[in-house]
């Protein structure tokens, strides 16, 4: 087994281990990809202020997002196909979370379903909605994440529509899946994994198999989720789904101040800073780039997490420090996953946390609640100058 000190290298593993359509499914943007590239290379850009002689022994990398506490302010971000990458992989991802004491949070186009995470882990963990068209399946989607304990919804803004990723169309990725030879070719040299996804719980979207009449074999699976995506969706209908839903709420895909705003004015309790880690719009800035911005808007009225390019602690600092609340990660532990299961989720988490706290450490700071700008070298016009 290979050393591992990096994401970099879980990603490598996980290269290796599962199918290409499902390691491409993760590691792309939507059309050009720009997006993508400058959600994590944007990070770079913005440097560190080193400080020494300052008593870093009692450190803490401790937060609280929407009242939680958590070891860190890291959740895992709603990741859909996550059991594919690995079998069983939203409990094992969900598992690994709870045991490190970081919120995991179920997409609704998981693998694994509600039910199946809330009888594998003891704690509550936050549920994503996507919202279809068939109302009636929305709010049963809704009834079943209050019964599972959910302790947050976090509704998804930023996809009513599907950005269009090249990969997945050229690797035969839908549901069903159109099987090309080369996939076939590829699949067959994937034994570890597939020996694996014979013992998984599922195999297809728990969430909607079985909870949807119709739906029971993979085409009309296909068909339905195909046209099911809410086109509709407005601010309207967020503060009834909100209004259904009774307890807190983050709004995700949040990328402008002014939208930023009306999550306020709804009531909602956090938002989430993200471009869809740069599968939706492309030419989008990325969401580093648009934190001040949106931190100004709001100015405290509602809890500012930051997801989309994190790839390090340093990453999750330097967020934190810029004024986020807390972090989602979402490829950083889907490595983790693919490569080695629950335990690579584990390692992702350890990874991340070494980086914060020794970074923290070596800027001076020892509780992740002192960051601030004074952390920071941002560059001049890093928000970028764009006329109105
Ligand atoms: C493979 C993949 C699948 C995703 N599926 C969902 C999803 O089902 N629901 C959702 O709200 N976001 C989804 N996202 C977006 C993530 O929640 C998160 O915003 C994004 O991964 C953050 O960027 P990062 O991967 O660079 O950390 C997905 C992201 C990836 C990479």
């Amino acid at each position: 087994m290979p050393v591992i000190t990096n994401i970099q290298d879980l990603k490598r593993i996980y290269e290796r281990r599962v199918p290409r359509m499902f390691f491409d499914y993760t590691e792309s943007g939507s059309w050009t990809e720009q997006t993508f590239r400058e959600n994590s290379s944007d990070f770079e850009q913005i440097r560190l202020r080193q400080k020494v002689a300052v008593d870093m022994s009692n450190r803490s990398t401790a937060g609280t997002v929407i009242g939680q506490k958590m070891t860190m302010p890291v959740a895992l971000a709603p990741v859909g196909l996550t059991g594919m990458q690995h079998a069983d992989g939203e409990m094992k991802a969900a598992r690994a979370a709870q045991k490190f004491g970081v919120p995991y949070t179920l997409s609704t186009m998981s693998i694994n379903s509600i039910e199946d995470v809330a009888e594998h882990i003891s704690g509550p963990f936050w549920f994503q909605l996507y919202t279809m068209k068939d109302t009636d399946y929305t709010s049963r989607l809704i009834q079943r994440a209050k019964d599972a304990g959910c302790s947050a919804l976090v509704i998804t803004l930023d996809l009513q529509l599907l950005g269009q990723r090249h990969k997945d169309l050229k690797n035969g990725l839908s549901a069903p899946p159109k099987l090309t030879p080369r996939t076939i070719a590829n699949l067959a040299t994937k034994w570890g994994w597939g020996i694996e996804m014979l013992s998984a719980k599922r195999r297809s979207f728990g969430n909607i198999v079985g909870h949807v009449d119709g739906i029971d074999d993979p085409a009309s699976l296909g068909a339905w989720t195909a046209e099911q995506f809410d086109l509709t969706l407005d601010w309207d209908k967020i503060s009834k789904l909100m209004e259904q839903w009774g307890g807190k709420v983050i709004l995700k895909g949040i990328l402008d101040p002014e939208d930023a705003k009306m999550a306020v004015k709804v009531g909602a309790d956090a938002i989430v800073v993200s471009n869809h880690g740069g599968r939706q719009l492309d030419g989008a800035l990325s969401s580093i780039r648009m934190l001040t911005p949106i931190l100004d808007a709001v100015g405290g009225d509602i809890e500012v997490i930051l997801d989309s390019g994190i790839r390090s602690g340093q990453d999750v600092l330097k967020a934190l420090a810029m004024g986020a609340n807390g972090t989602m990660i979402g490829r950083s532990y889907i490595y983790g996953l693919g490569a080695m299961g629950q335990k690579g989720v584990t390692t992702a988490l350890e990874i991340i946390r070494k980086e914060l706290d020794m970074t923290m450490a070596l800027c001076g700071e020892t509780n992740v609640a002192n960051l601030g700008r004074h952390n920071l070298l941002i560059p001049e016009g890093f928000e970028g100058r764009w006329q109105d």
